[in-house]
């Protein structure tokens, strides 16, 4: 049987990296957890993002996948660490290859950050851009309010423009030139967040470079899926499934085999 590339998040961000994995690697089989019972991951406390995150890496591990991808900014900052010492697999994260992009974009040397007040206040991309380029000023901002927002499937609505432009405001009078969608749900909210930003912002979305880090890997370990591999996907989500399954049918342009989890452990902060 095909061995998968598992990834996970708190709900339907992640899908913003399956797209682009599917994409760059359409013979890659994908196993999707989003653990919508329990999104948003944002402002919880770490040790309990760190406990999420090795329930969902256990439950997937069933599945034999060859790699793991924590699709997740919020866990990829706390967790991250914590998966690589207990499993013996790659795994990815998606800080690194967005910081990456956006060292590799900006020409005036000011970075944006956006995301989640877990990620954000972990410090991650600063100390991720500023290793890779110590000069780079960093500009960071939490915004609660989006991934709800995403979670709903409203990603065009006014309400959803003024929430953004709002959020955002602070960000208008600083000289960046490029800004990190540093959550993976936020893509889904790109049309609003560049016209809160304006043309002159850039906006780097991690998915095509945390692809282009999964080929290099897949392909260093002799890994990657055969030319005529035809890959059956598989989506897990923790809590209702019908909202998961509309969103990423739209989002991924294609049906899905969705199956429902009803977690058999003792949860944590729920
Ligand atoms: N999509 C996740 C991230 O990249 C988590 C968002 C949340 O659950 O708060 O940070």
């Amino acid at each position: 049987m095909q061995q998968a590339i598992a990834v996970l998040d708190s709900g339907v961000g992640g899908l913003t990296v399956v797209k682009e994995v599917m994409r760059q690697l359409p013979h890659e089989k994908i196993v999707y957890f989003g653990d919508t019972a329990r999104t948003p991951y944002g402002s919880r406390p770490a040790e309990e993002i760190v406990a999420f995150t090795r329930e969902i890496v256990d439950y997937l591990i069933h599945y034999d996948p060859k790699m793991i991808v924590i699709a997740c900014n919020t866990a990829t900052a706390v967790a991250l660490e914590d998966i690589r010492q207990r499993v013996e697999l790659p795994i990815v994260g998606v800080i690194s290859p967005g910081a990456r992009a956006a060292v590799g974009r900006s020409k005036s040397g000011v970075v944006g950050v956006i995301g989640t007040e877990g990620t954000i206040n972990s410090g991650a991309y600063d100390i991720a851009l500023k290793k890779l380029s110590p000069p780079v000023q960093v500009v960071s901002l939490a915004c609660p309010t989006f991934v709800p927002l995403v979670e709903d499937g409203n990603f065009r609505s006014v309400e959803t423009f003024n929430t953004v432009a709002d959020s955002l405001l602070s960000l208008r009078n600083t000289t960046m030139d490029c800004l990190i969608l540093g959550c993976t749900h936020y893509p889904f909210l790109a049309e609003s967040i560049s016209e809160a930003m304006g043309s002159d912002v850039v906006l780097i979305n991690s998915a095509e470079e945390t692809a282009r880090e999964i080929h290099s890997i897949l392909d260093a370990n002799n890994e990657l899926a055969k030319p005529n591999e035809v890959p059956i996907h598989q989506f897990f989500c923790s809590g209702e499934p019908g909202k998961f399954q509309e969103i990423a049918q739209e989002w991924l342009g294609r049906q899905i085999r969705l199956t429902p989890v009803v977690w058999q452990v003792p949860r944590i902060g729920v």
